[in-house]
């Protein structure tokens, strides 16, 4: 029996979460596995109602579950960014989910963007650091004269670009990016055993021909980290490239790693080639605590309680929580389950269909229970 907590959150959330449920539970039938869940009041209702956004009873909470089942978090009522941070990226940060796990996969019979290519030329995961980088929160903006600031801004900027920064600088803003060597170095191993449990193909996106010191570090822990993977074949490439490759030679990549910022962009183009956001499911991992699992993409306000999402990405961050507890089995049948459900044209709006999210769900679970 497993003790899986659940955060519907906002917008389309709950409906997902509530059909991917149904589907891990239909696994469970199938395989041998009871799941307990715990459903958490956390988003845009509570915090409007009571102004908390996670709190540390929460945390406290959720830290008693292996995994997390996370729906989406983002309200129209709510200035953007205040959701976003408060709550996602607080997860990530104090369970310290520091890998961001989110595969590339083109399912049979869904229709790509990238002409001619098919499911076996698409087939990859970007390892996506989770905890670091831009994402860290430090920065500042500020007018005129303010001295604190000031002295933090010249030493940033440094003299070699010779602002005068605070005599004519209107107005001034700096956001930092950090990389640590632990930090790097924990997400680039976890990034090489699962290419050790794949085609042995590593490739590591950066930017170190410009923010070289915070891209330098990434990219001397990497070569350092390889040494110890020698079966592992490595590459470099930088993002901007990265961009052009997973549209031109998508069959190239087998493990991505990649910093926090840069995977965040990437990803969305990781599920355009893929057929679309609706497809597309990520895993936020503490290899040694609490996990959860989401689709990668928002809440959809403007769809919420319609019946209309398609809940095929928050399934398959089901399917990736099912293997992170080792139900490997149930995992890839929930996967195939997709795919038979899509052979059936059971379908929404977004992949040409005409069913509703609750009935993609009951074709998927139905397929799971079946087991076809
Ligand atoms: C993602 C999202 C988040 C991110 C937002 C909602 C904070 O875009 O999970 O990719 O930037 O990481
Ligand atoms: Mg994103």
């Amino acid at each position: 029996m497993y003790k899986i907590a659940a955060i519907g959150g906002d917008g389309i959330g709950p409906e997902i979460v509530s059909v991917g449920k149904n589907v891990l539970d239909a696994a469970g039938e199938r395989f041998n596995f009871d799941i307990e869940w715990t459903d958490f009041d956390i988003g845009a209702d509570r915090y409007l109602a009571s102004g908390e956004l996670l709190t540390e009873e929460d945390l406290a909470e959720l830290k008693k579950f292996r995994a997390i089942y996370f729906g989406a978090i983002g309200d129209p009522r709510v200035k953007p960014g205040i959701l976003e941070k408060g709550i996602l990226l607080a997860l990530r940060f104090h369970l310290d989910l520091y890998v961001n796990l989110r595969p590339i996969r083109l399912l049979p019979g869904i229709v790509t963007p990238l002409a001619g290519k098919k499911p076996e030329d698409i087939d990859f995961i970007v390892v996506r650091e989770n905890t670091e980088d831009f994402y860290v929160g430090i920065g500042s903006r500020f007018r005129g004269h303010q001295k604190t600031e000031l002295t933090v801004a010249r030493e940033l900027y440094s003299l070699k670009f010779s602002l005068d920064i605070g005599s004519d600088a209107e107005e001034t803003a700096y956001q930092i990016g950090v990389i640590t060597r632990e930090g790097a170095r924990r997400v680039q191993t976890y990034a090489f055993d699962l290419a050790m449990r794949r085609r042995k193909k590593l490739i590591s996106v950066d930017k170190a021909n410009v923010l070289s010191d915070v891209y330098g570090l990434w990219r001397d822990v990497f070569m350092e980290t390889a040494r110890r993977y020698p079966q592992v074949a490595t590459e470099f490439t930088f993002v901007d490239a990265v961009t052009m490759w997973f549209v031109k030679n998508p069959e190239w990549f087998d493990v991505v790693v990649t910093p926090n910022m840069f995977g965040d962009i990437i990803t969305d183009l990781g599920a355009m080639i893929q057929g679309g956001l609706g497809l597309a499911p990520g895993a936020n991992i503490n290899p040694a605590g609490t996990s959860m699992f989401e689709p990668i993409h928002g809440s959809a306000p403007k769809y919420k309680g319609m019946n209309v999402a398609n809940p095929i990405a928050t399934i398959w961050a089901g399917s990736l929580l099912l293997d992170h507890l080792g139900e490997h089995e149930a995992a890839a049948a929930v996967v195939a389950a997709i795919e038979k459900s899509i052979g059936d044209g059971v379908v929404t709006k977004d992949l040409g269909g005409t069913a509703g999210t609750r009935e993609v769900g009951t074709s998927i679970a139905g397929c799971v229970r079946k087991g076809g």
